[in-house]
């Protein structure tokens, strides 16, 4: 039977900010006008909070943290390059559950100096647009050498290598996302419904800035490669919650199960392109900052036609035509067997 995916959700909580010629029409395949910041407040407003509301008079209190780390340089560069061994049983599972949790990726310095380095580049946006809900930097690798070194790990890259089971693979682009207390949750999706990339062999990794309970906005996974095909038909809504309503309720429906388990300090997860996966809300006090990275099979190519889900995604990879093979220096080979 059909399903009539007409908007059931709450969009009493309109903040959206769609403008110029984004908002003309419903067309998804339109290319995103604005700053990749506004995409971020954008797409955060699709979220239905309906269910469980943030109440921001009243946040749950985290005390301050002086996130201080006495890791030189070299010693962070040799952590980032040493290999993390997987076992055959880590790979299957990624390949079952679409996504995948390691303890111990990093040491707690480590995570440490890379929270020194986001608060210092984040503090720099807070003052151009102090009311912003969602803060996103993205190509941090590009101005920040410790930034840099993190873009550049191979330990993280061959263990995206061998969760894709490719010999050699590229980067997208990384980013700092940062959720600011009281922000609300990132509607359901998957990855490769937004990447402008012509293939299925791309992950992400998502490394809270601090141990992170559910409370602060972590990500949440629901397990199973195939669980985007029950949430495809979902049509795109770019302008109100009926999406992400729809979604939430078909995962529910099919019993899907949703991982929602507190992060570890120095742990990581890596998600497949077809994981489907959300964030929760920021109900604390603090802001929930998390570093991620895209990693795409070397050889890859530019889709034909971008979406605007895509963002701003020209800055990440430049002077690139449709249907040529992504190789431009900004998108460099990260690890290759
Ligand atoms: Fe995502």
């Amino acid at each position: 039977m059909a399903v009539n995916y007409s908007n059931a959700s709450d969009n009493s909580e309109k903040e959206l900010s769609l403008q110029n010629i984004n908002s003309e029409d419903d067309n998804i395949h339109t290319t995103w006008q604005g700053s990749n910041e506004e995409w971020w407040d954008w797409y955060v407003s699709l979220a239905d909070n309906s269910s469980l509301p943030v109440n921001k008079e009243k946040l749950i209190h985290f005390p301050n943290i002086a996130f201080k780390s006495s890791l030189s340089i070299e010693d962070f560069k040799q952590q980032l390059a040493e290999p993390y061994p997987l076992s055959e049983q880590q790979i299957e599972q990624f390949k079952t559950e679409s996504y995948i949790r390691l303890k111990n990726v990093l040491s707690p310095e480590a995570v440490y100096l890379l929270r020194q380095e986001a608060q210092y580049l984040l503090n720099r946006c807070r003052q151009s647009n102090p009311s912003q809900q969602f803060f996103n930097i993205e190509m941090m690798w590009l101005e920040n050498e410790v930034m840099r070194e993190f873009a550049l790990s191979s330990r993280l890259a061959r263990i995206a290598a061998e969760l894709l089971e490719v010999s050699s693979v590229r980067l997208y682009h990384d980013n700092v996302l940062c959720k600011n207390p009281g922000c609300g949750r990132t509607p359901w999706h998957y990855d490769l419904h937004h990447f402008p990339i012509a293939s299925t062999n791309i992950c992400s990794h998502w490394l809270p800035l601090q141990a992170m309970p559910w409370e602060m906005g972590i990500i949440e996974f629901a397990c199973g490669m195939e669980v985007y095909k029950i949430i495809e038909q979902v049509p795109c809504d770019k302008s109100g919650k009926t999406e992400d309503f729809w979604i939430a309720r078909l995962l529910q429906s099919n019993n899907i199960k949703i991982n929602r388990d507190p992060f570890e300090l120095g742990e990581i997860s890596f998600h497949h392109g077809f994981n489907v996966h959300g964030a929760a809300a920021n109900r604390t006090t603090q802001p929930r900052m998390a570093i991620t990275k895209i990693y795409f099979e070397n050889g890859d190519r530019l889709i034909n036609s971008s979406k605007i889900t895509s963002g701003s995604w020209r800055k990440f990879i430049p002077n690139t035509k449709p249907s040529e093979m992504i190789s431009n220096p900004y998108n460099f080979i990260l690890y290759s067997v």
